[in-house]
């Protein structure tokens, strides 16, 4: 999930161009799985849903900038008292409106702005890199217990990896975003991973997204098999270092 920052202000608002637009957003149609940018714009355009469009992902970005202040007072807390920090980086992004319009669409979901909002829950992503995976777990249920969060969903791929080796946290929350004349709930998927399992999903990540590839099943073998190496050097480094605090004194 790279961090990506979407201009939407570079999004046509020229009310003028209304039948040009109608016109061109037939094109999303014809355009059979190769949408772009533009086109997405366009059939917003036709619809005069720019501007809505541009504010709901505006509530969204709020959202991320909400849970990430949540994190950071967390990661601050909590390093003074253990004197480590919970989380060594943390990765944010808001889905891109092409990614959007191709999810809903391979689910057989028109492209509306409430089928955004009901059908989709990770618009907003922030992704928590750990270095102990008991940190993972901490940081999840501090969050979790904040009184104006609502867990709706919770998938530990930690417990339960995926067939693939894949192993995260995942948190679907709610959180209010408080505008000028009321409060809105918003849904932010938080995945929470230590630094070798990142690593773990990027490599992997990047084999499923190619297409054709020589030796594709020795490859996920041994993606199978580097992931439980990594669960075991986790969990190995997490007795080293419950060893080392529990020994010694602190040097000045
Ligand atoms: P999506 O439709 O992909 O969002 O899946 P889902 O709704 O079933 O949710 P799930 O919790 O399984 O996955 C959500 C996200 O976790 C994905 O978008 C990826 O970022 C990540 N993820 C899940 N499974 C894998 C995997 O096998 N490999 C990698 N690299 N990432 C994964
Ligand atoms: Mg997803």
């Amino acid at each position: 999930m790279a961090v990506e920052h979407i201009d939407y202000s570079k999004m046509d608002l020229d009310e003028n161009a209304g039948s040009k637009r109608a016109i061109k957003a037939i094109g999303v149609i014809a355009n059979d799985g190769k949408i772009t940018y533009n086109d997405i714009e366009n059939m917003l355009g036709a619809r005069d849903q720019i501007k809505d469009f541009q504010i709901l992902m505006m509530k969204y970005e709020c959202a991320l900038s909400e849970v990430r202040t949540k994190l950071d007072v967390l990661n601050k807390e909590l390093s003074l008292i253990n004197n480590r920090n919970p989380f060594e980086s943390i990765k944010m992004r808001i889905k891109t409106p092409v990614s959007i319009y191709k999810k809903l669409t391979s689910r057989g979901i028109e492209f509306t702005l409430d089928n955004i909002n009901e059908n989709l829950s990770d618009i907003a992503g922030i992704r928590v890199i750990c270095s102990f995976v008991d940190d993972i777990y901490m940081l999840a249920e501090c969050l979790a217990n904040q009184d104006d969060i609502t867990v709706l969903q919770r998938k530990d791929y930690i417990e339960k990896p995926k067939k693939s080796g894949y192993r995260s946290l995942h948190l679907i929350i709610e959180v209010p975003i408080f505008l000028t004349t009321k409060k809105e709930y918003m849904k932010v998927e938080v995945q929470f991973r230590t630094i070798a399992m990142d690593f773990w999903a990027s490599l992997e990540h990047k084999m499923k997204y190619k297409k054709n590839i020589e030796n594709q099943e020795v490859i996920t073998d041994d993606l199978k098999f580097s992931a439980d190496l990594i669960n075991q050097l986790d969990l190995r480094m997490q007795q080293i270092r419950e060893k080392i605090d529990a020994s010694g004194e602190e040097r000045e």
